[in-house]
């Protein structure tokens, strides 16, 4: 079966959450890339849709007719050239029209898992709960007459853990995607010992024609992307604890949350991030993550506190920011939950004395977006790092010891065997987190 026959009957498991809302979209626009091939106009391609909840569907179809739009739009040219030979279609308009009919036409959205008995490559992207994806998984293959292939989204399970409980035998391996997965360039990519060469090297194939970057870690819980995420997000939970003896719990989680998006140059705050992902499912790799810790404990009160009072984040289906540790209008921070009070502080009551506290920000700040495109940005972040580490003030202090530990988590997972090397840690920083540089580097020595 070669690269195109693998493609031509695909599943979702999971697609209207958030992570397979994403896989399905770049799927579905690279299978109808293929089916508008010359030589492919007699085939048809399908890519079933499949998940639990219907009103997940129906909003699935609302984002990826919106999405596809983006899409046609950006390849307007290219688009121009697959239709040449249609006489009907003169205006632009006219294309995209067509372009967005043609890859919604091959979606099949549905709550039975029975449609992927079909398929010949299935993505994975249900919660984070080894044993449903095992029972599914498993479900499937011994119901399939096609012996198709699993790619797993899994944030944190290892992947040869799920091969031997699912008896996949090796037609599995991890193809990690990272939030949202339309934008992130990164794809984690983990196979095991058993993972067959050919869904490997298909694998690699379909990373290249979807421009993603391809990162290996090993088959280590947590991989590499998390296992920076979750000890990153733990220590700035215990700055923030410890911020509390000289000041107000919401003072404390706003000013260590502005430490990581202003001081430390990341495109968000450290706890807006838990919120994007999602309370609960941080607790939930946490959780996933453990049993194969010899020295660690990554586990947090705060987190367990906020989830018994019902405070998750995520996101709606709608892709709008639930509210979390923080709360949201518009898409921006507003406010701060404070669980002793079971509600949220505006941060307009406390951000001036806050920022009194943090102290001056040098001149030399730049923003994360100003860094993107920055061709000099080594220069410039060396230059503020510098400033940071000679002010002497509180938030500077904080960031300068946040960097450091950013960096000692990035080697510890090269040390621990769960990153090959390095320049891997910095790649998956930089390409999965949007960072504007990697946390192994000589700012924060
Ligand atoms: N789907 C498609 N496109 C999206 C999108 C989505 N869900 N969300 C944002 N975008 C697009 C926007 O439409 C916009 O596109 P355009 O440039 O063509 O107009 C572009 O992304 C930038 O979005 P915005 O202008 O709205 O906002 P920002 O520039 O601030 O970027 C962000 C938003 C990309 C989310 C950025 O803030 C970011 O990268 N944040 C960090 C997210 C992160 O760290 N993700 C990894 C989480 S960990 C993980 O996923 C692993 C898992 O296992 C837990």
């Amino acid at each position: 079966m070669n690269y195109e026959e693998r493609l031509e009957n695909v599943s979702v498991l999971g697609a209207a959450g958030k992570m397979g809302s994403g896989i399905l979209l770049l799927t579905a626009v690279e299978m109808a890339d293929l089916s508008l091939q010359r030589g492919n106009k007699d085939k048809t391609f399908v890519l079933n849709a499949i998940d639990v909840s219907k009103e997940g569907l129906a909003g699935l179809m609302r984002y990826l007719r919106e999405q596809v739009r983006k899409v046609a739009e950006k390849k307007a040219v290219q688009l121009k050239k697959t239709y040449a030979d249609r006489d009907d279609l003169i205006e632009n308009e006219d294309i995209i029209s067509q372009y967005i009919f043609d890859v919604m036409n091959i979606i099949r959205p549905s709550t039975r898992m029975e449609v992927a008995y079909g398929s010949t490559l299935i993505f994975e992207a249900v919660s984070e709960n080894k044993d449903l994806k095992v029972k599914l998984l498993s479900g499937i293959d011994g119901n399939s007459p096609e012996k198709p292939w699993y790619f797993t989204n899994t944030s944190s399970v290892p992947i040869h853990i799920i091969d031997e409980e699912a008896g996949l035998d090796g037609r599995i391996l991890g193809f990690h995607f990272y939030n949202p997965p339309a934008v992130q360039k990164l794809v984690e990519l983990i196979v095991t010992n058993d993972t067959k060469t050919e869904v490997r090297e298909f694998a690699l194939d379909y990373a290249k024609k979807l421009r993603k970057v391809v990162v290996p870690s090993f088959d280590f819980a947590g991989f590499i992307g998390n296992g920076h995420f979750m000890r990153d997000a733990l220590h700035a939970i215990q700055t923030a604890e410890d911020l509390t003896k000289e000041m107000p719990y919401v003072e404390a989680v706003y000013c260590v949350n502005k430490i990581a998006q202003d001081y430390l140059v990341r495109p968000m705050g450290i706890f807006q991030l838990i919120d994007y992902v999602g309370i609960d499912v941080v607790k939930f790799i946490m959780k996933v993550m453990n049993p194969y810790l010899e020295d660690e404990d990554l586990h947090s009160d705060l987190l367990d506190t906020l989830m018994e009072q019902g405070v998750k984040g995520g996101q709606y289906s709608s892709g709008a920011q639930k509210d979390g540790f923080l709360k949201y209008e518009k898409g921006k921070p507003v406010g701060i939950y404070d669980p002793e009070k079971k509600d949220y502080v505006p941060i307009s009551d406390f951000s001036e004395v806050a920022d009194q506290r943090l102290g001056e920000i040098p001149a030399s700040a730049v923003s994360w977006r100003t860094m993107l495109r920055n061709k000099d940005k080594d220069t410039v972040l060396a230059a503020f790092f510098n400033d940071l580490k000679t002010s002497g003030a509180l938030g500077a202090k904080l960031a300068v010891e946040y960097g450091r530990r950013s960096k000692e988590i990035g080697r510890k997972l090269v040390a621990d065997k769960v990153a090959h090397n390095e320049n891997d840690v910095n790649t998956v920083m930089l390409t999965g987190f949007f960072h504007a540089y990697g946390p192994i580097n000589e700012f924060f020595d």
